[in-house]
């Protein structure tokens, strides 16, 4: 059996945390190897964690680009820097796991699709839901045809509005400027398997979309720039006591833990790094007051080419997290309810069959085991055993649907036709 190794550039939350861990969990098939991230602090913590030698921990990109230092690279940087990356490592032989979104440019994209043929090297895309065991369920039932003819398909992504708040308001997404539209950033999951289960490409894609609550506007009166020092601190939802501090003591204050690990790079982690944090850094920005400007609800629309329709809502302003996905068919229904924890084939004319998410395999890590999935598919792509479900060009076509809704959004919902 091989062990493949691996180096990782952007180690945050899914570079290091996510697959880094999951990784070091398996030593035959993977040795992490090298690191690179600008932040002394993770670069170090990681470094020590995975048993990776000082000199083999890079502060400067530049410089650990230089050579191929591993079998696999791990791209899991911000959005905007996958594709600069990507070309130079292809370039040095390397295979990738590639964090999405890929980027938010149609060239770039292309680009990227070019060198990879180019050089031969091996590209799987981390749309992990397609590796969870709810989706992936989804996905067969449908093949079968137990529903007969799929006809529609109805999806909603339920952010959670202390996710919004965390991600989208305050944090890594929240300037159009610096990170990719919120339709791609948050859900080129969802598109991708949308036209996964469609089977087929997107012929047309229409979109509607705002900011519509964390506005200046809508601040209550007299509340203040930062929750620790602001009357409302009890009360508002938003309020970052209540979503980091209180939070964390009700998970046990864990040493590491998204998205507390977001807010303070310390590990272990004490409530006296969160709370320096919270008054210092962007998380403890009251909601109202901050310098975002992405959409935190959006609508999308599309018609494939064989027919089959689809609508996606991502939506802020939900009390829990998860993904509900109702797919129509002539024969039947199958409704996926992720916070239910329920997937329920509906044939017409005969008793529900009910299945439960958390016994249909192993869903312990993120994304519903969506995570684990991946880095097992991962060594199976490495090996030769398989293409991998998210290949680099099969992972473009998600993509070009969320581009063709920004920019429909952008024209105030116009139908755009993409092939
Ligand atoms: N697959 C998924 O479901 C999923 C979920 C969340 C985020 N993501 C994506 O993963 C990527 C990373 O997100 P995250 O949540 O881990 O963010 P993060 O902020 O936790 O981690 C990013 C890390 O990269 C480092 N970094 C950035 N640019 C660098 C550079 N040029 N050189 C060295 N280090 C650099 C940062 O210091 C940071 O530690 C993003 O593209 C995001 O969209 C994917």
């Amino acid at each position: 059996m091989k062990t493949f190794t691996v180096a990782i550039l952007g180690c945050g939350n899914r570079g290091a945390q996510t697959y880094g861990a999951l990784m070091h969990m398996r030593p035959e098939e993977f040795e992490i190897v090298a690191l690179c991230d600008r932040n002394a602090e993770r670069l170090h913590s990681f470094g020590e964690r995975f048993s990776v030698p000082p000199q083999d921990r890079f502060a400067d990109e530049e410089k650990f680009l230089e050579s191929k230092r591993a079998d696999l690279l791990v791209i899991a940087t911000m959005d905007r820097d996958h594709v600069r990356e990507g070309l130079r490592a292809l370039a040095l032989g390397y295979d990738i796991l590639l964090e999405k979104p890929i980027t938010d440019s149609e060239e770039e994209c292309r680009a990227l699709l070019a060198a990879q043929k180019k050089y031969g090297g091996k590209v799987l895309v981390c749309h992990v839901l397609r590796y969870a065991p709810a989706f992936k369920k989804a996905g067969e039932l449908l093949r079968e045809g137990r529903i007969g003819k799929l006809v529609a398909i109805q999806a909603l992504e339920q952010v959670a509005y202390w996710h919004v708040a965390h991600s989208f308001v305050r944090g890594n997404w929240h300037s159009r400027e610096e990170t990719a539209p919120m339709i791609l950033a948050k859900c080129c999951h969802d598109l991708d398997l949308l036209q996964y289960y469609a089977g087929a490409r997107a012929k047309s894609v229409s979109s509607v979309g705002e900011l519509s609550h964390f506005k200046e506007e809508n601040a209550p009166e007299g509340a203040a720039m930062r929750c620790l020092e602001c009357k409302y601190i009890e009360t508002c939802p938003y309020s970052a006591k209540r979503i980091y501090l209180d939070d964390f003591k009700k998970k046990g204050r864990p040493a590491q833990e998204w998205p507390f690990s977001q807010v303070t790079s310390a590990y272990p982690m004490s409530e006296t790094d969160l709370t320096k944090a919270l008054k210092e850094g962007p998380y403890g920005r009251c909601v109202y007051h901050s310098d975002n400007d992405v959409v935190d609800h959006q609508l999308v629309e599309i018609v494939f080419e064989n027919g089959v329709k689809a609508n996606l809502t991502m939506m802020g302003f939900t009390a829990e997290g998860g993904r509900i996905m109702r797919f129509f068919g002539t024969h039947g229904e199958i409704v996926l309810d992720e916070a239910a924890d329920t997937l329920a084939l509906k044939i017409f004319g005969m008793r529900p069959i009910l299945y439960k998410i958390s016994e249909l395999g192993d869903v312990e890590s993120g994304h519903g085991g969506g995570d684990s999935g991946l880095i097992s598919d991962l060594y199976a792509v490495l090996s030769g055993e398989e293409v991998g479900a998210t290949s680099l060009e099969a992972s473009v076509e998600s993509h070009l649907m969320a581009y063709a809704a920004e920019r429909s959004r952008l024209q105030g919902g116009e139908k755009i036709e993409l092939h």
